[in-house]
């Protein structure tokens, strides 16, 4: 079974082509950070214009790079939702529009599930487990117990994480996206010189906020004056921020752990995924936290973790394997949560 996969959601353009065997047999990303660079952020028309310039030739590329042509292809994947609504118009168009011609089935894909199903493609995990997804657009504790059946047991009330690292690092005057800069800037700091806050951790549940961390090192940064903080205060605050972002997520993951363990026993796995878990700082502290809980720690590669198309072909195919496939007249949406019984988080940039 091979499964044509794409993604358009975000700033990423990528087409690729899994098989059952769990071979990435084309995998093409083309990432957006240059375009929206100069913007401090990703402004939504111009990623949309950037995905229907670039994916025609891409879907070519995939195709002849797995040596198959699209008649060899069992069914043709594109993230649906949720995310910025021109891109995934421009995705799910092409992806239906080639389904058409060629009589192939068409699966629309949640990009959550994407995420959450990744584990299973690289390093090949089996159900259930426990989702941490930490991007620039989300910040999630779920169970996933199998494919469409996911548990949420937190999300964030305000920010994402992501969010919260591009914004502190736009205070402090680093490039975007803010992450990796932070996470090289907070190695030479102390993270004991200013205490930030750390929101929600110690309070029932596995909710998230970022929104006071963010404000507090805005206050911090503007008590600086005009000149703002030097290079040495500023690596200060970044490691300072990073810590509180860790000490966060390991009290969340803490109390998602122990629920997880209550309602399925034999859940032994924490996955973390999205582009904040590329952070080695919080990986290592997860890492900690998990083994603490009698947990794995687990994370797919980078690669597999920053958004990608091999994770929605996967997750086609693990849906179409399971016998869904869906009509072309399914609308594209901004949001889309997996778990429709948990309540709508309030706040903004919040997409599910
Ligand atoms: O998953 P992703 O590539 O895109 C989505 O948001 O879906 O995640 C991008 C986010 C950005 O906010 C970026 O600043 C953050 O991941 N990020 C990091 C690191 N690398 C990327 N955050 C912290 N530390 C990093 N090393
Ligand atoms: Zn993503």
């Amino acid at each position: 079974m091979i499964v044509l996969g794409i993604e358009t959601s975000c700033d990423e353009t990528a087409v690729a082509i899994v098989d059952e065997a769990r071979t990435r047999r084309a995998d093409l990303v083309l990432s957006q950070t240059a375009l929206h660079r100069p913007f401090g952020g990703i402004v939504p028309e111009l990623a949309a214009r950037a995905h229907l310039d670039h994916l025609e030739p891409m879907v070519g590329e995939a195709l002849q790079q797995a040596g198959v042509t699209l008649a060899a292809v069992d069914a043709i994947a594109a993230t649906v939702g949720p995310g910025l609504i021109g891109g995934l118009l421009v995705g799910a168009t092409t992806a239906k529009a080639m389904a058409l011609a060629s009589g192939k089935p068409f699966v629309a894909v949640n990009h959550l599930e994407g995420h959450a199903l990744s584990a299973r493609l690289d390093p090949g995990l089996d159900f259930p487990y426990l989702l941490l997804l930490v991007s620039g657009g989300h910040c999630q504790l779920l169970i996933v117990e199998g494919v469409g059946r996911y548990v949420r047991l937190g999300t964030t009330i305000d920010d994402a994480i992501g969010e919260a690292f591009d914004k502190t690092a736009k205070l402090l005057g680093l490039p975007y996206p803010g992450g990796p800069a932070i996470e090289s800037l907070a190695l030479h700091g102390d993270a004991r010189r200013f205490r930030l806050p750390r929101p929600l951790a110690g309070r029932p549940g596995c909710d998230f906020s970022f929104a006071g961390l963010k404000t507090a090192v805005r206050i911090l940064v503007e008590g600086f004056g005009p000149a703002g903080p030097g290079t040495g205060d500023a690596a200060d605050i970044a490691a300072g921020f990073q810590a509180a972002c860790a000490d966060v997520l390991a009290d969340r993951a803490a109390h998602a752990m122990a629920l997880a363990r209550a309602r399925l026993p034999g859940i032994a796995a924490l996955v973390v995924a999205g582009g904040v878990a590329a952070n080695r700082a919080l990986r290592t502290r997860l890492e900690a936290v998990a083994s603490a809980e009698g947990f794995a720690l687990v994370a797919p590669p980078p690669r597999l973790c920053t958004d990608n198309a091999a994770m929605i072909a996967w997750a086609g195919l693990e849906r179409f394997r399971l016998g869904h496939t869906d009509g072309l007249d399914i609308a594209a949406r901004p949001r889309w949560p997996l778990d429709p019984a948990a309540p709508p988080a309030p706040g903004a940039g919040v997409k599910a």
